[in-house]
């Protein structure tokens, strides 16, 4: 069921259970499987998501301070660009997470509603009631979904022309064939407007490599994490001291890829039978596909795009497109 909850100025729309039988089957599904998988939104429990602001913070991981600078150096060109498909009715902030980046658009932007769209429902909430005062002319909304599986953005919740904002490469964490659906279905929801995304580019591994296994393993603890927060999702028993964090650059596949390896041969309870993992048995719990300038205008093109425009940092680690 939909919840809606009217808070001060500022609304949210909970849509979060509605699958909440089928992500749990899928859940089991995938740790049963051979080799087995978790979907990447397991690490964004309050935790996880702690974890990844301060991976954000990293030396090792480029790719937010990265996509900053370009936003800052040329917030204004991309403004003037947005402006061309007409006054902004829907900014949709896709992953808002605390809605961060957003607040720096919307002054520029000015739209007559601001939709935030994010997994972790507590984040959203509180970003909103704090932001709300700021921007007494923009209608401020919270939708708070799973959009990994489908962009089911209701309708009703878009104003034409619509602006979809996907900063912090995320695009990257579906694989192509899914990443080019999700722009196909961006695409139809923009209604006039267009979409301002951030892309994560092919750099050597060795940078990649570092970004995905920090020093100070930070980015290991994200990705344990997960295996706490799936016992609490579906009451299994996993014990995160007996698995090691592995993140590596797979330059075959163009994809940097994130696993969770057994220490040991173990049996761990999921979804009511015990599952057993051999040592060096891997859970796949991550990619994240980085891509040249001319593959991801070539993934734009497919899904529908064809007025593209892009910006980039000196060395070329980063794609900020907007695309209509
Ligand atoms: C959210 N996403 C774009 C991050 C990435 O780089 O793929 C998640 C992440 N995984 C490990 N570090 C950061």
């Amino acid at each position: 069921m939909t919840v809606s909850r009217h808070a001060g100025n500022y609304r949210i729309i909970d849509r979060l259970q509605l699958d909440r039988d089928a992500e749990i089957s899928r859940l089991i599904d995938g740790l049963r499987a051979t080799p087995a998988t978790i979907e990447p939104k397991y690490f964004y429990d309050p935790l996880g998501c702690a974890l990844y602001a301060a991976i954000c913070q990293l030396d090792e991981y480029y790719p937010t301070r990265t996509e900053q600078a370009i936003f800052e150096q040329y917030r204004s060109e991309i403004s003037t660009k947005i402006a061309e498909a007409g006054n902004c009715g829907t900014f949709v902030d896709l992953g808002a997470g605390d809605c961060a980046k957003a607040k720096l658009w919307l002054p520029l932007i000015r739209p007559q509603r601001y939709l935030a769209v994010d997994i972790a429902g507590p984040s959203l909430e509180t970003a909103l009631g704090d932001m709300a005062s700021d921007f007494p002319d923009t209608e401020m909304l919270g939708l708070v979904t799973d959009f990994s599986q489908s962009l089911d953005i209701p309708s009703a919740l878009l104003r034409a022309p619509v602006t979809l904002f996907y900063p912090g490469s995320s695009i990257g964490n579906f694989t192509p064939a899914a990443a080019t659906q999700f722009l196909i279905e961006v695409r139809r929801s923009t209604q006039g407007g267009g979409l301002l995304i951030g892309v994560d580019a092919k750099k050597e591994k060795r940078q990649l490599d570092a970004a995905y296994a920090d020093a100070l393993g930070v980015t290991a603890a994200f990705n344990l994490n997960a295996l706490r927060h799936i016992n609490r999702v579906i009451q299994a028993d996993f014990d995160e001291t007996r698995w090691r964090h592995i993140g590596a650059y797979n330059e075959a596949l163009g994809r940097v890829e994130m696993h969770l390896e057994s220490a040991i041969t173990q049996r761990v309870m999921i979804g009511g039978s015990l599952r057993e993992f051999a040592a060096g048995e891997r859970i796949h719990s991550e990619n994240s596909y980085k891509y040249s300038r001319h593959e991801f205008d070539a993934m734009l093109r497919e899904a529908g795009f064809s007025e593209i425009s892009f910006w980039t940092d000196s060395k070329q680690a980063f794609w900020v497109f907007y695309a209509r």
